[in-house]
């Protein structure tokens, strides 16, 4: 096994930590924007697979990543399962909603997602042909609370207002749009892997803003039962989870889970995750995003120190949520090689 990925997944601790950078297909990147213009907007590209392949590409050219990310997006999986989406520029993502039983019910099974998203796994194939042999294809889809909250409110909502109202008022509707989304995640992840992923994550964005026993139900157990049911049918596939921003609830999620690395975010230090979370496997993270704005000294030093706190573990270096685009390229180069030469 040569792939750095897959032996920082496998545990394995190296003397310089593979790195990849979440979004880093992405606008803050000339290129993309390039691409994008040229398929017309953001989910033709996403649906165009020699499109789509050429901007995972991109970053890989630009940096030499040690992992590709598919380009996707996590709210491709309701539109599969019947739900309007559409991005409105300058505000994000727009969907119909579902707040009663009725409209639930208009919402199709696990199975009939693969007409919709069969250009996502042509992607893949593409991407498991053109990738360099040294770089891993990570193959993601939302976790079902994250995604639920955008079906629930048919838009990004700054505290998840609206699924926890449904939570409190109607917990059967929530819990099956939940289990929805669990079997539907496990079939639309088992058909990248057969496509040629070689890692999954499971993108759970918004599972800091569930407390105490919903934490426990809404982020933990859907993630345990997804990565248990993948590696069921997939025996040995790599599986990262990333509750962004849980806090104390990222004590204990690799064995809880069973997922072979948990990424945390920047709201946690470096030092703090290496005693509590690295200590039970590998540590994906966890360099706040800013520093590809601001750049400078600062950088250096803060990469240098994550660098430095989980060297005694298997890590991989990520930033701690997804580079912004007003980013300086110029700036993830000064990051990549600061890890590369060695803290
Ligand atoms: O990381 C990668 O490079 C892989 C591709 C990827 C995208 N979105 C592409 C994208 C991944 C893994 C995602 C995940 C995603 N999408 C999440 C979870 C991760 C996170 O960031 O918390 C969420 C919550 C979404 C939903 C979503 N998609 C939002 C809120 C937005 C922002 C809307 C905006 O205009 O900024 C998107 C759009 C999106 N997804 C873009 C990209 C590159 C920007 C689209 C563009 O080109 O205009």
């Amino acid at each position: 096994m040569t792939k750095t990925i897959l032996r920082a997944l496998a545990g394995e601790t190296l003397p310089t930590p593979p790195i990849w950078m979440m979004r880093q297909a992405g606008r803050y990147l000339p290129e993309y924007r390039a691409t994008r213009a040229q398929a017309g907007d953001f989910l033709s590209l996403c649906y165009n697979p020699e499109l789509a392949a050429e901007v995972t590409l991109q970053p890989i050219r630009r940096y030499g990543f040690d992992a590709a990310i598919l380009f996707a997006d996590i709210l491709l999986l309701p539109q599969a399962l019947g739900a309007d989406l559409w991005f409105v520029t300058g505000e994000g993502p727009r969907l119909s909603t579902i707040t009663s039983d009725a409209e639930f019910d208009r919402l199709g099974r696990g199975e009939m997602i693969h007409d919709t998203l069969n250009p996502i796994y042509e992607t893949v194939r593409i991407l498991s042909r053109e990738l360099p042999e040294e770089t891993t294809l990570i193959g993601f889809a939302g976790a079902p609370w994250t995604v639920a909250t955008y079906m629930i409110a048919g838009r990004g909502t700054p505290d998840q207002g609206p699924a926890h109202a449904l939570k409190a008022e109607n917990r059967a509707l929530f819990e099956k749009i939940i289990d929805r989304l669990t079997e539907a995640t496990i079939d639309y992840l088992s058909a990248q892997v057969e496509a040629g992923a070689e890692v999954v994550k499971l993108f759970d964005s918004w599972a800091g803003s569930l407390e105490g026993e919903d934490f426990t139900r809404y982020a933990l157990e859907p993630a345990r039962i997804i990565t248990q049911e993948l590696k069921a049918r997939h025996p040995g596939l790599p599986v990262i989870v990333f509750p962004r921003q849980a806090g104390q609830g990222y004590v204990g999620f690799h064995q809880a889970t069973g997922a072979d690395c948990v990424a945390v975010d920047d709201s946690v230090t470096p030092e703090w995750a290496a005693e509590h979370v690295q200590v039970d496997g590998c540590v994906q993270g966890n360099l706040a995003s800013s520093h590809m704005v601001t750049g400078g000294q600062a950088l250096v030093d803060e990469t240098r120190r994550v660098v430095k706190a989980f060297s005694k573990g298997p890590h991989i270096f990520n930033l701690g949520h997804g580079i912004t685009p007003d980013a300086d390229p110029e700036n993830v180069r000064l990051m990549v090689d600061t890890v590369r030469e060695g803290a």
